[in-house]
């Protein structure tokens, strides 16, 4: 199920990120879609862990190329990244707990998280990826022109 549709306005044009995003927001409809089919908790859980750690993943990319770039905005970044990875912990320990009304406010959380992110805050390293080599070749070759 799309619950966070793939689409232009999530695009950034830096191909290994937007591959990373991708896979994040299918993470994010696959736990949607489990939640829907109403899966066990245990399933649940696999599916948010899965995504926690791809997460983890993912930002350690773009903070490895913040350091390689030198990107001014690094701290306030990676302190999102931060935000981000506690804020699912704390899920996942409610989860534990048993907390039943969880799981829209969870997938509510995680649509509007990423989306924002990636739209306000990965967005401004796109020109400094770009210079550094990162952008897609057809991007790449548009900017020459
Ligand atoms: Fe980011
Ligand atoms: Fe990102």
């Amino acid at each position: 199920m799309q619950y966070v549709r793939w689409d232009g306005a999530l695009e950034l044009g830096i191909p290994e990120i937007d591959a990373q995003h991708k896979k994040l927001v299918d993470l994010i409809n696959e736990l949607y879609t489990a939640v829907q089919e109403k899966h066990t908790a245990e399933a649940l859980q696999r599916i948010l862990q899965g995504l926690s750690d791809y997460a983890k993943v993912h930002f350690a990319t773009e903070e490895r190329y913040f350091r390689e770039f030198g990107y001014p905005e690094a701290r306030i970044h990676e302190q999102q990244h931060q935000d981000f990875v506690s804020k699912v912990a704390d899920f996942q320990e409610k989860f534990e707990k048993g907390e039943t009304r969880l799981p829209m406010e969870m997938m509510a959380f995680l649509r509007q998280w990423l989306v924002k992110h990636i739209q306000r805050s990965d967005s401004r390293y796109v020109p400094l990826f770009e210079e550094n080599g990162l952008a897609s070749a057809k991007k790449a070759e548009a900017s020459v022109f």
